[in-house]
């Protein structure tokens, strides 16, 4: 029955999203900040798991400056909601990226006082977002595993393109997984977006025998860098830009996908990731 659960049938369950790439900077970041502002302006409780080492930061692209991190919270200097920081729109952001590297090795103690604290979010959220590092780390992959749903961001340069589709292949090859959901950013219209998808959707179907799933595209935009530059999501500052306009049809989409995994709510996904549980349900 929970296989077939939407969001928009079940409140009490967080659904988990990782947005990986492999190559990075691609715009994993804005489509967090993006999809997650959409979604909250929309009444959507969302929270999010800033994972990225990047140089441009979630905090830095939604103006603020989180003082501790994860690691605080691991040391026992801090609890967990004394580190979580309020984005717009009440989003929620935990803020991670420097004590983020050790989450899969964290020795039983520290995996306790992590499960517990994260407790507290149990059932606060629809969403929890996860920006993650470029590349395709043990961190990163963990994340995608563990999380309900996987969006690989890719754009039309060739690099990024094998990048996504190396991510692709040790997911399906190491962990077995199944669902990719793309999303095609930088293009320059529908028909590139279409185009980019197409090629890897062949690869990943000869090569793989998995099926991509598309989950729409967000075009090149000079609003976009003007946004990052007033340390904003481009949804809020320019919502008539032609990016926010898709950035709005992402969401939607978003919420209609249907969540073939298991969907155990946020502490199931925690124990997941801790206790490396990644046999698929
Ligand atoms: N659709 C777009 N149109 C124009 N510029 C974009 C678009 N998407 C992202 N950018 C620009 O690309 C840059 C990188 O974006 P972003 O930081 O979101 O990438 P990232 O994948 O998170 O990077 P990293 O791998 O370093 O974490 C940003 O400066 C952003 O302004
Ligand atoms: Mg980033």
């Amino acid at each position: 029955m929970d296989q077939a659960a939407s969001l928009k049938g079940d409140k009490r369950k967080t659904r988990v999203i990782a947005v990986a790439s492999g190559k990075g900077g691609v715009g994993k970041t804005n489509v967090v900040a993006n999809l997650a502002c959409v979604l909250a302006a929309a009444g959507r409780r969302v929270m999010i798991l800033d994972a990225d080492l990047g140089l441009a930061n979630l905090d830095v692209l939604l103006g603020f400056a989180p003082q501790y991190n994860l690691s605080h919270v691991l040391s026992g200097e801090k609890s967990l909601v004394d580190i979580v920081i309020d984005g717009p729109r009440g989003i929620k952001v935990i803020p991670a990226s420097s004590g983020i590297q050790e989450v899969t090795r964290l020795d039983a103690r520290e995996q306790r006082i992590l499960l517990d604290q994260m407790e507290a979010f149990d059932g606060q959220f629809d969403y929890l977002f996860i920006d993650t590092a470029a590349g395709i780390s043990e961190m990163v992959t963990s994340f995608l595993v563990a999380a309900h749903a996987s969006v690989v961001v890719v754009t039309p340069e060739p690099t990024s393109m094998t990048d996504a589709y190396a991510l692709i292949k040790v997911l399906h090859n190491r962990f077995g997984e199944q669902e990719f959901h793309l999303l095609l950013n930088s293009v320059r219209n529908m028909n590139e977006a279409e185009q980019v998808f197409d090629k890897l959707h062949l690869v990943c179907e000869k090569f793989l025998d998995i099926s991509v799933d598309y989950l729409g595209y967000i075009p090149s935009d000079k609003a976009i860098p003007e946004a990052v530059r007033r340390q904003r999501a481009v949804v809020e500052m320019n919502p008539e830009a032609e990016s926010s306009k898709q950035f709005l049809r992402v969401a939607r989409e978003l919420e209609q996908m249907p969540v073939k995994k298991q969907t155990g709510g946020l502490q199931f996904f925690w124990r997941r990731l801790l206790h490396g549980e990644f046999a698929r349900e």
